[in-house]
């Protein structure tokens, strides 16, 4: 946008010369001002790997339309970091007035964005979050408190088998985990870790499920395989959910709460997949933990802010629920604040 501005008032400046001098300029190549006013916004998104991705991607451009006053330059990053380096590289190339991330993972991303900090373009990360020595390297952050999301579903775990009278040994989890080292994998992971040493439930195993459908069957498969004694299975998001159910029922099992008796319990995170809250409603998934993906509207909030001269907050949550058609447990408490179970219907 800087340099079109420019453009413009040199053109300008010469149709103004011009016409002083001879009154055969009388059309001059003018510029839209309305074009010259949008904010310039490079997005480098990191893939399209599931529901809550494709919801989030059309939120961000959704809000940040020329429409609503931008010029947005969207770039996937078919879920590798390198990708959304080159398309950070390129948006500071191409000048943009504000860089918007979200990164695949969280490591990696110091010396792009001391590149950013030079050319003087403010970065907003957005979903998940960059681990970096200097936190300047970006203006701010919106998105999930992850790790609480994991701390939720472990709560509700809790609640629920200590009310179908339990043994916290006889829970046998295994975990169907994120794309490793993204923000939303760390957060979950650990809420799920820290549950395990604080209660003494076995869990099994680990496996990666990459957020996708496709690896939560094949993770599934292969873990139902290993171990005939599974009776919860932690996906860290529906889509590993989804396939990790087809799994569970090729292979001639049952997916449901009734884990005394036999049936193995899913319980997810997102709320988004429509497959997902109609197999929450019909048990088949216990309970979802919310992952709210409609970023876009935040972002450009925190764009009006900076543009109006204010410093947002740093870090800025997202609160949400937990999604269950389980009887009996109404709400849970983490950490002395009570949340409330919106039941599915
Ligand atoms: O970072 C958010 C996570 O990324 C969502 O839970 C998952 O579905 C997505 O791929």
């Amino acid at each position: 946008m800087k340099t079109r501005a420019v453009v413009a008032a040199v053109l300008l400046l010469l149709v103004t010369l011009v016409s002083c001098r001879s009154s055969v300029v009388e059309e001059s190549t003018t510029v839209n001002p309305s074009e010259e006013e949008l904010i310039t916004v490079g997005f480098s998104q990191l893939g399209a790997e599931s529901d809550w991705r494709s919801t989030n991607t059309e939120s961000m451009l959704t809000a940040l339309s020329a429409e609503n006053g931008y010029n947005l330059i969207y770039k996937n990053g078919q879920q590798k970091q390198s990708n959304q380096i080159t398309a950070i590289r390129m948006f500071i190339q191409q000048e943009v007035d504000y860089i918007v991330l979200a990164p695949a993972t969280e490591t990696g991303w110091d010396t792009v964005l001391e590149e950013a900090k030079e050319a003087g373009i403010p970065v907003i990360l957005v979903d998940r979050r960059v681990d970096v020595e200097n936190d300047n390297l970006y203006t701010c952050w919106v998105g999930s408190d992850f790790e609480l999301e994991g701390q939720k579903m472990a709560t509700w775990i809790y609640d629920y088998t200590c009310m179908i009278g339990m043994a916290p040994e006889d829970v046998h989890i295994v975990n169907i985990q994120g794309s490793l080292g993204s923000t939303a994998q760390i957060g979950r992971s650990k809420g799920l870790s820290d549950a395990v040493r604080i209660y003494g439930w076995d869990l099994l195993d680990e496996v990666c499920g990459d957020f996708t459908e496709t690896k939560g069957r094949e993770g599934m498969a292969q873990l139902l395989q290993e171990y005939d004694h599974i009776n919860v299975v932690y996906c860290e998001n529906d889509n590993e959910a989804i396939g990790a159910i087809d799994a569970i029922e090729a292979a001639g099992k049952t997916v449901g709460s009734d884990i005394k008796n036999g049936e193995i319990m899913v319980v997810s995170f997102d709320g988004i997949n429509i497959k997902a809250l109609e197999y929450a409603k019909i048990g088949k998934i216990s309970c979802i933990a919310e992952c709210n993906p409609l970023h876009g509207p935040r972002v450009q909030a925190l764009i009006e802010a900076i543009e109006a001269g204010e410093t947002p907050d740093k870090f800025n949550y997202v609160s949400e629920t937990l999604f269950s058609s389980v009887s009996g447990i109404t709400s849970i408490e983490v950490e002395g604040k009570s949340y409330s179970i919106t039941p599915v219907t």
